[in-house]
């Protein structure tokens, strides 16, 4: 189903006041008959009714995908950021979350990919995912980056929501147009590099900051060649993407992120397309950024990297994080059996 069928079917669906009978793809719909959820077609902000805000079950936040123009109003909790007792605790001044991902569910037809994911990325945070082929990872990183709509739940980068805007207790789905304007702060590094094959390196890392962050073009260029340089290709920037290796390839895939100035940057199994001994080059390159305080969020499959590089392991199984920790705790004495049972097969 493309985006814009799914944007039409929740419309539909949402026409529908009660009981909806909605095709059953629609986990917020779902959730508003079974009471989880309050849905409210057309309802104004100042009108929300905070009382019925607070029947929300903690950490689910219904919103709604429609343009902001015509938008089907869904109540939230108000103010459900920084709610994690813990960080409060390991972080007595309150730091602002790089990233906080808050009771996130996705749904594809009937299959719940994601099902009330939490997750704090504290700035300069390197956090490696790990977990079963379909358990969710690269839906979890689509989300944050807003190239997946939620069907409940919040995904804040530096405190700002991604994808919506919230007035009082009621989520507003941002315009394509503001989304992009957000993902362009938000480096992405897939596993197929996916560089624009008619761009050369360069071109690849400049275009962003040309077109989304409309930034001076001698700057960017200038900038876009030292971070060529740092990534250790500064020799290929004329290069188009068919004649580099897929190492290569990769390497200006992240300097086109960096070249975002982004806060936080998500990978996305990114040495898993490579020869074996390309994945080195790509994995010293990934290194070197850790210690650049911008947080990262890796998926990988790469367990001795997991370990070395990052300040969390999260091991997430079926759509939920089943448990998260300092390496030294996940991998070397999980205290789940399904992460016990995981490493034993990747190992
Ligand atoms: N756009 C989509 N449409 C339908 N199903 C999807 C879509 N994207 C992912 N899925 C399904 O969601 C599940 C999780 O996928 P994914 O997040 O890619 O897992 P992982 O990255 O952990 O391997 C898989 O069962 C996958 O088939
Ligand atoms: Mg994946």
């Amino acid at each position: 189903m493309t985006a814009t069928e799914s944007t039409a079917n929740r419309t539909a669906a949402l026409q529908h006041a009660e009981p909806p009978q909605v095709a059953p793809q629609h986990a917020a719909t779902r959730r508003a008959a079974h009471g989880q959820a309050a849905l409210e077609p057309k309802a104004a902000p100042e009108v929300a009714n905070s009382q019925a805000a607070t029947q929300l079950t903690a950490n689910r936040f219904p919103v709604h995908p429609q343009p902001a123009a015509e938008q089907a109003a869904v109540r939230v909790p108000a103010a459900p950021r920084s709610a994690d007792p813990q960080a409060a605790t390991e972080h007595p001044r309150r730091e602002q979350p790089a990233i906080e991902v808050r009771g996130v569910h996705k749904t594809f037809g009937t299959h719940e990919v994601l099902r009330g994911v939490d997750l704090t990325v504290r700035p300069g945070e390197v956090v490696t995912v790990i977990g079963p082929s379909g358990s969710g990872k690269s839906t979890l990183l689509r989300v944050i980056n807003h190239l997946e709509d939620l069907d409940a739940g919040t995904v804040r980068i530096d405190g700002e929501l991604i994808g919506y805007r919230i007035r009082g207790d009621v989520l507003y789905p941002l315009r394509d147009s503001e989304v992009r304007k957000q993902r362009a702060r938000i480096g992405f590094v897939f596993q197929q590099f996916n560089l624009f094959p008619h761009l050369t390196a360069l071109q690849n890392v400049t275009l962003a900051p040309l077109t989304a962050q409309r930034r001076d073009r001698a700057e960017v260029e200038r900038e876009a060649r030292e971070l060529l340089t740092r990534v250790g290709i500064g020799e290929l920037a004329d290069a188009y993407p068919r004649r580099l290796s897929g190492g290569q390839q990769q390497r200006v895939a992240i300097a086109r992120a960096l070249a975002l100035r982004p806060r936080v940057i998500l990978f996305d199994e990114p040495t898993s397309a490579l020869d074996p001994e390309l994945v080195g080059e790509v994995l010293d390159v990934i290194r070197d950024l850790a210690d650049g305080g911008t947080a990262l969020v890796i998926v990988t499959h790469e367990i001795g990297f997991a370990r070395e590089i990052a300040d969390t392991v999260v091991f997430i199984d079926a759509g939920a994080i089943v448990e998260q920790g300092p390496p030294t705790e996940v991998l070397d004495h999980p205290s789940h059996s399904r992460t016990r049972a995981f490493l034993a097969r990747v190992r």
